[in-house]
């Protein structure tokens, strides 16, 4: 199966908005597929760190070429945040980015039971809590 492709939305402009500091610990609570993600480390230098979550274990075995050690992968619902911080001894951070909704190979995948074009049941995945350094 294809983890296909997705494009972010307002990529510039939201990530503008977190005005990333170097040093800085961000949050993408929704990873889809990284767009943003890739562009907060772009602008966060060594010392900074992300926590990237999201619900679907698929947006999780997608992370595709992403090899960083300034990320975190975490399998989970952003409901979980409070839990995923405070499990990492996370007291504060810089910035939190949330772009809500479904990305493009969820409704690609006819067999998600989001495509409009495909019957098939719901499948929103499950929030275990599980990470990927
Ligand atoms: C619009 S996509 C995000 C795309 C991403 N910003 C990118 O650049 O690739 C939304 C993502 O939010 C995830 N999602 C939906 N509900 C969620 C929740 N409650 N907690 C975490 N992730 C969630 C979906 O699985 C989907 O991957």
């Amino acid at each position: 199966m294809s983890l296909g492709s997705h494009t972010p939305v307002l990529l510039q402009a939201a990530v503008e908005g977190l005005r990333v500091r170097a040093d800085g610990v961000y949050v993408d609570c929704t990873f889809g597929r990284g767009g943003h993600s890739r562009e907060i480390l772009a602008r966060l230098g060594k010392g900074g760190r992300l926590i990237a979550l999201d619900r679907d274990p698929a947006a999780i075995a997608a992370h595709g070429d992403i090899d960083d050690e300034r990320l975190e992968l975490v399998h989970s619902s952003f409901s979980g945040l409070h839990d995923v911080l405070r499990e990492r001894g996370i007291a504060q951070v810089d910035g939190i980015l949330l772009d809500i909704g479904v990305s493009s190979p969820q409704l690609d995948d006819g067999t998600r039971g989001f495509s409009f074009r495909v019957d098939a049941p719901l499948d929103i995945g499950w929030p275990a809590r599980t990470s990927r350094k």
